[in-house]
């Protein structure tokens, strides 16, 4: 019955919580929201930021200050300059200095977008 098959393919997707679907595989791993990367687009790093919602944020990677590469603190949900300790929320506004400069937002291109929106959640299969 197709209601059981349902159900059944549910209850094998709770169980096999790695399981990913081949879309998925050959998409590559998304972001989980409150984490972020620095990826390189057209030769530049850029800071992207998965929020709670799986909406995508990006920002220049790079120090306002002394153009130094910046990190993320996943713990403050921060960019960070490991220089000087410039901070920078994630949508570029600073958040402590020396840094006076906000990070310019960046268009993320359709394919970088694709491979890191985080995975929607798997559909059971109707085997
Ligand atoms: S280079 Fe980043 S704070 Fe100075």
């Amino acid at each position: 019955m197709k209601i059981t098959r349902l159900v059944d393919g549910a209850i094998r997707s709770v169980l096999r919580p790695g399981a990913r679907s081949a879309a998925a595989k050959q998409r590559g791993p998304g972001l989980l929201p409150g984490h972020a990367k620095v990826v390189e687009s057209d030769g530049k790093p850029v800071g992207v930021y998965c929020d709670a919602g799986g909406r995508l944020q990006a920002v220049t990677a790079i120090c306002t200050h002394l153009d130094w590469k910046l990190e993320f603190d996943v713990e403050s949900r921060a960019w960070a300059c490991p220089r000087h300790g410039a901070r920078f929320a994630t949508d570029g506004a600073v958040l402590a200095g020396p840094a006076t400069d906000p990070l310019a937002v960046v268009q993320l291109s359709d394919q970088l977008r694709k491979r890191l929106q985080p995975d929607p959640p798997e559909l059971p299969t109707n085997h």
